[in-house]
C-alpha cells in the first residue's frame, strides 16, 4: 500500500483532482472532452433506485460543478487542444461479474450490511479514442464509488457561446479499493445543535471523499435532542428548545438519506457519564447533577452521571438504548463509556447505598450495566462500541465483535490492540477538529484547548494506523475517523471547522498511509473548491496565489 501511494503520487499531473487517491492508476496524456450529448448508462436489469438516484446526481455535477483546473490561466492554454479532442459520448455502468439469478442490492443495503462483508471496490476505464467508458463493480457501493471518481476527472473550460468539460490525461484505468473498511467522520449535536439540514449537507460532502460512515454522537450532558419512542420526555426536558430536536422521521430521514449515499449511520448515547440533562426527565437516574464546582465531578459543565449501581437505572438505561437501537439500522450501536467520574459516586449516597446492598465495587457494578445495556441491544441485533476506557481503565465484560475506539491518545492504540478487540482511529493528538481552537470555559483569558494544538490535515494525513502493532493486532484496525465535538461549533462554521481536514483522513483510510502531503496538497485545493461548488463551504488551505501555483509556496521553493 506504501509504495503504491507513493508511487502514484509521483505520477500524477501536478493538478489532477482526484480525492481521495484511488489505489489503482494510469493516466495518459491525450486530451478527451465529454460530448454535448454525454450519458450515463446503467447496463444492468433491474438497477437499485438508489443507484439510478446516483446516476443522476453524478450527471448533476458534471453539468454543475464548473470546476477550472487550478493552474494560472485556468486551462486557457490548453483549449486549442480541448477543441481538437475526442468526444466521450458516454459512461456505462455494469457488473464486474455476471452471477446470474442474484440481484444486484441497492446502495442503502449494502452500506448498513456487516462491515466485513461490504465490497467497495471498482474498475473504471476512459479510452482516449472516443469510444465509451465503463464503470465495473461487482457492488452497488462499487458503482457508487466509481461514479464519484468519474465525476472528479473533469474540468470546465468556459467557452465564449458554450463550455467544455474536458481532461488532459486521458486515456485513464483506475482499479480501486478502501485499504480500511471504516471511514468514518464523527457528528456531536449536544454540545450544540445542527439542524437535518446541516447533517445531510455534511453526509453529501462525506460521501464526495467515499466516508462511510457518520457516527453521531447525538446525546450529551448539556442537551438531549433525541426523540425515543418511550422515552420523549428526556427530549422534551432536555432539548435546548423544542424546535432543536431529531424526531424519529429526521432520524429516519437522515439515515435514509446516508445509507442511499453509501453511508452507514452509527449512533452514540454515552453512559454512565456524559448524561446531566437526563436528570431534567429522570432525577432517580442521576447522580450529582449539576453538582459545583462541576471540576470536581465531570470533565465539563454539568456534571451528572447514571446511577450504575441501581438496578431501576440499569433497566432504564437498556430501556432507553434498545428503544433508541430502533431508530437507527446500522448493525453498530455506540454506548460510550469515556470519562467516568469517581467522585461523583463517591459522593452520591444512592449509589453507595446501591454498591452496598448489592455488595459490588464499582467495576463490578459497571460490569453488570455495561453487560445489560449490551443484552438489550444485542436482543435487537446491535453490535457494540465502547470507547477505549472500557477495556484500559475500567476493563469490562464485552462480546467479542465490540468494537473499540481509542480517543485520548494515539499512544493508547498498542494497549488497546493488545486486549484483542477492533479497533477504530480517533485519537485525539491526530483527529480531532476541536483542538487549538483557544480555551471556552468562562473567566479563564489564557485557558487553551485541552487538546492544542490545532490539529492539520498534514499531521492526520501522516499518521499511521499500525504504528506500534503486531501483524495480527494490524489486522483488527477497522479504519479511523475525523471527530468534530462541538462546544465551540455549530452550524455557522461545520463546514469551514470539519472540510478540507476531515478529507486528509478519508484518503488515509482508503488509500492507505504512506502518501507525502507535497503530492496531495494540489489534489486537496481541488477538493476545496470543488466541495464550495458544491455549496460546502470549505476552509481555505493557502492563498489562492499558492493553489493556482502547485509546489510554488512550498517551504523549499
Ligand atoms: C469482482 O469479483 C471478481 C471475483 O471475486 C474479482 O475477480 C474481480 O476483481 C471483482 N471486480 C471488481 C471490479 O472488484
Ligand atoms: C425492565 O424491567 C421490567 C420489569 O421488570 C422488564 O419487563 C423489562 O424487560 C426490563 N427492561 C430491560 C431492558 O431489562
Ligand atoms: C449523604 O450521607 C451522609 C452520611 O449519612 C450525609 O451526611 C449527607 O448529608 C448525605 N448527602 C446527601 C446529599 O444526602
Ligand atoms: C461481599 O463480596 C466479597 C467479595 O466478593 C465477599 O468476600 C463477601 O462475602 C461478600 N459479602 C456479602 C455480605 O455477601
Ligand atoms: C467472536 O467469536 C465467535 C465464536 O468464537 C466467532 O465465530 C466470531 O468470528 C468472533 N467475532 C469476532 C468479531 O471476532
Ligand atoms: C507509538 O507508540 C509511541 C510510544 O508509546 C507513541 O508515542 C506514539 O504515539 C504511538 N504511535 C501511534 C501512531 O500509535
Amino acid at each position: 500500500m506504501k509504495v503504491s501511494l507513493v508511487t502514484l503520487s509521483a505520477l500524477l499531473p501536478s493538478a489532477f483532482a482526484l480525492w481521495p487517491l484511488p489505489t489503482g492508476l494510469s493516466l495518459g496524456t491525450t486530451p478527451l472532452k465529454l460530448s454535448k450529448g454525454f450519458d450515463i448508462k446503467i447496463g444492468i436489469p433491474n438497477p437499485p433506485a438508489d443507484l439510478v438516484a446516483a446516476v443522476s446526481r453524478a450527471k448533476g455535477f458534471l453539468a454543475n460543478d464548473k470546476l477550472q483546473a487550478l493552474v494560472v490561466d485556468r486551462g486557457a492554454s490548453s483549449a486549442s487542444a480541448i477543441a481538437g479532442a475526442k468526444s466521450l459520448p458516454s459512461l456505462t455502468l455494469s457488473l464486474a461479474t455476471t452471477a446470474k439469478g442474484s440481484s444486484l442490492k441497492s446502495i442503502s443495503a449494502e452500506a448498513i450490511a456487516p462491515i466485513e462483508s461490504r465490497v467497495e471496490g471498482y474498475t473504471l476505464t476512459v479510452p482516449a479514442d472516443g469510444s465509451g467508458a465503463v464503470l465495473k463493480a461487482n457492488s452497488s457501493l462499487g458503482l457508487l464509488h466509481g461514479l464519484t471518481t468519474f465525476g472528479q476527472l473533469w474540468y470546465d473550460l468556459p467557452g465564449p457561446s458554450s463550455r467544455t468539460t474536458y481532461s488532459l490525461s486521458a486515456p485513464i484505468q483506475i482499479t480501486d479499493a478502501p485499504a480500511y473498511p471504516y471511514r468514518g467522520f464523527m457528528l456531536d449535536t449536544a454540545r450544540n445543535f445542527f439542524p437535518v439540514s446541516d447533517i445531510k449537507r455534511t453526509i453529501d460532502a462525506m460521501s464526495w471523499v467515499k466516508i462511510n460512515t457518520l457516527h453521531w454522537h447525538v446525546v450529551d450532558s448539556q442537551s438531549f435532542p433525541l426523540v425515543v419512542p418511550g422515552y420523549t420526555v428526556l427530549s422534551e426536558k432536555g432539548a435546548y428548545s423544542a424546535s432543536k430536536v431529531y424526531s424519529p422521521s429526521d432520524v429516519k430521514d437522515i439515515v435514509t438519506y446516508a445509507a442511499a449515499r453509501g453511508i452507514d449511520v452509527i449512533p452514540e448515547i454515552d453512559t454512565p457519564g456524559h448524561t446531566s440533562v437526563i436528570s431534567k426527565a429522570f432525577p432517580e437516574h442521576i447522580a450529582c447533577p449539576e453538582a459545583t464546582p462541576w471540576a470536581s465531578f465531570a470533565n465539563e459543565p454539568p456534571a451528572g452521571q447514571l446511577r450504575l449501581a441501581s438496578e431501576a437505572t440499569v433497566n432504564f438505561t437498556a430501556g432507553l438504548l434498545k428503544a433508541a437501537a430502533g431508530l437507527f439500522e446500522s448493525k453498530f450501536f455506540s454506548t460510550g463509556g469515556d470519562e467516568i467520574n469517581a467522585n461523583c459516586y463517591t459522593q452520591d449516597n444512592e449509589t453507595q447505598a446501591s454498591l452496598a446492598s448489592s455488595n459490588k465495587t464499582f467495576l463490578q457494578a459497571l460490569d453488570t450495566f455495561t453487560q445489560a445495556n449490551h443484552a438489550a441491544l444485542r436482543s435487537v441485533g446491535k453490535s457494540a462500541v465502547v470507547w477505549e476506557e472500557m477495556v484500559l481503565d475500567n476493563p469490562v465484560t464485552l462480546a467479542n465483535d465490540t468494537i473499540v475506539m481509542v480517543w485520548i491518545s494515539s499512544a493508547d492504540v498498542a494497549a488497546v490492540a493488545e486486549t484483542g478487540f477492533r479497533i477504530v482511529h480517533a485519537a485525539s493528538d491526530y483527529f480531532y477538529l476541536d483542538c487549538g481552537h483557544g480555551g471556552w470555559v468562562g473567566d479563564f483569558p489564557t485557558g487553551n484547548s485541552w487538546c492544542d494544538p490545532f490539529k492539520t490535515w498534514q499531521h492526520a494525513y501522516v499518521f499511521d494506523p499500525v504504528a506500534n502493532l503486531t501483524a495480527a493486532q494490524a489486522e483488527r484496525v477497522l479504519g479511523g475517523q475525523s471527530l468534530l465535538w462541538t462546544e465551540q461549533s455549530g452550524p455557522e462554521n461545520l463546514d469551514s471547522t470539519t472540510w478540507p481536514r476531515a478529507a486528509s483522513t478519508a484518503e488515509l483510510f482508503w488509500s492507505g498511509p504512506g502518501g507525502d502531503v507535497q503530492a496531495a496538497l494540489p489534489r486537496l485545493h481541488e477538493q476545496v473548491y470543488r466541495f464550495r461548488q458544491r455549496g460546502v463551504a470549505a476552509n481555505a488551505l493557502q492563498p489562492e496565489w499558492c493553489a493556482l501555483r502547485p509546489g510554488a509556496c512550498d517551504l523549499t521553493a
